[in-house]
């Protein structure tokens, strides 16, 4: 989080609403470290929760409306009231926080009206999951408002609901549990067929490591069909196997020749073997060798690049780059098209790979990729 985010967040409110919010709250964006495409096939992921991420600044309000700004967005604000929320009514980024409120009444935990300013050190499009992380702070904001108390993983799955049916794009639960669930110095290994959910241990400062998160600034969207589309790929794989989901196959080899189609074969095979490199990292990081992981995390790139086909070529050029330049590995992370990628790296060779990164990008004549140091930290907390 940027210095003075929360006076920054509450100042903003006063400069919409003309006065103090009553609560302000953080919530996380994240990074995945592997175990992509896995969770919306009840799989594992391992991501941490980053330090950047989305201030939410509200007040109730006398009457059933929310009320909408955002400091990134200031020409787009929304109005809207809560009894006609429903499904595609509101569009843009304020179908998020909408969302979260028409998620918790149809939970059966409805709230109040609300002014929400909303200010963000995350950019959409990332791949950091900015959209996820302005439903958790929403939902945090709006039930603690409003006297209610939601156990987290609760809370994780109406912010997804939000982001499935009322923004329309059909994400796992990955991302709001790594906004809500995430412990600082660790990552979250969840089982997304159980929900179970435990801390790993990822202290990278002891370990003299630097994980970066290199932007490559091509600019995605979940909901330009080719997420959906790899989604029902998964599904047919898995009713072609004959199995409740992707997630129970664990011998790709012996199960692949049972697919016809070498298409639907090469995205189960990456789902199957994400799943076999998210538990070889876990059992590294929890033997205290994070380096170690640099292999499996390059291995889930090739996989993503070739196997499931939602690399893009600024991502392959950055981690090929960031590779030669000396990171132990490097990987897309999140839904893919575009966004980021992380390198591993020695703390001492970071600045290489920066400059071999950068280098690879000028080359290729592309606009300068972004860095960030990512440091795994807390999850959603209210600040004010
Ligand atoms: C996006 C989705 C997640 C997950 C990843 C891919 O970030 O929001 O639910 O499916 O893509 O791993």
């Amino acid at each position: 989080m940027t210095p003075g985010a929360t006076d920054r967040a509450a100042a903003w409110f006063g400069e919409c609403f003309g006065a103090e919010p009553e609560v302000v709250w953080h919530a996380p964006g994240r990074v995945n470290l592997i175990g992509e495409h896995t969770d919306y096939n009840e799989g594992f992921v391992l991501p941490f929760a980053l330090a950047e991420g989305i201030r939410v600044a509200t007040s109730r309000r006398g009457d059933l409306v929310l009320e909408l700004r955002s400091r990134q967005v200031p020409d787009e604000p929304a109005t809207a009231a809560l009894r006609a929320l429903a499904p595609g009514s509101v569009t843009g980024w304020t179908a998020y926080p909408a969302g979260v409120a028409w998620a918790l009444a149809e939970a059966g935990l409805p709230v109040g009206g609300a002014s929400i300013a909303v200010d963000a050190d995350l950019e959409p499009g990332a791949g950091l999951s900015s959209s996820a992380a302005l439903e958790c702070a929403t939902a945090l904001a709006l039930t603690e408002l409003h006297g209610l108390s939601v156990p987290r993983p609760q809370l994780a799955a109406i912010a997804r609901r939000a982001e499935n049916e009322f923004a329309g794009i059909p994400t796992g639960v990955m991302d709001q549990s790594a906004s809500l669930l995430c412990r600082a110095g660790h990552a979250l290994l969840l089982d997304c067929r159980s929900g179970e959910a435990s801390d790993v241990p990822l202290d990278l400062p002891a370990a003299g490591l630097v994980l970066l998160v290199i932007d490559t600034r091509v600019r995605h969207a979940l909901a330009d069909g080719r997420y959906a589309t790899r989604r029902r790929a998964c599904e047919q794989a898995a009713r072609a196997l004959g199995v409740r989901s992707l997630r129970d196959v664990t011998d790709d080899a012996l199960a692949l020749d049972a697919i016809a189609d070498p298409v639907l074969r090469r995205r189960a095979r990456h789902v199957i073997t994400e799943n076999g490199r998210v538990l070889a990292t876990v059992a590294l990081l929890r033997a205290g060798d994070i380096a170690g992981c640099g292999p499996l995390l390059s291995a889930s790139h090739r996989s993503l690049r070739y196997d499931f086909e939602v690399s893009w070529p600024q991502a392959d050029t950055a981690v090929d780059a960031a590779v030669a330049a000396g990171a132990l590995g490097a990987r897309m992370t999140g839904g893919g098209f575009g966004g980021s990628i992380i390198a591993l790296a020695r703390a001492r060779t970071s600045l290489d790979v920066r400059a071999g990164v950068c280098d690879a990008f000028a080359r290729r004549g592309w606009p300068q990729p972004g860095f960030l140091e990512a440091l795994p930290s807390a999850s959603a907390r209210r600040l004010r």
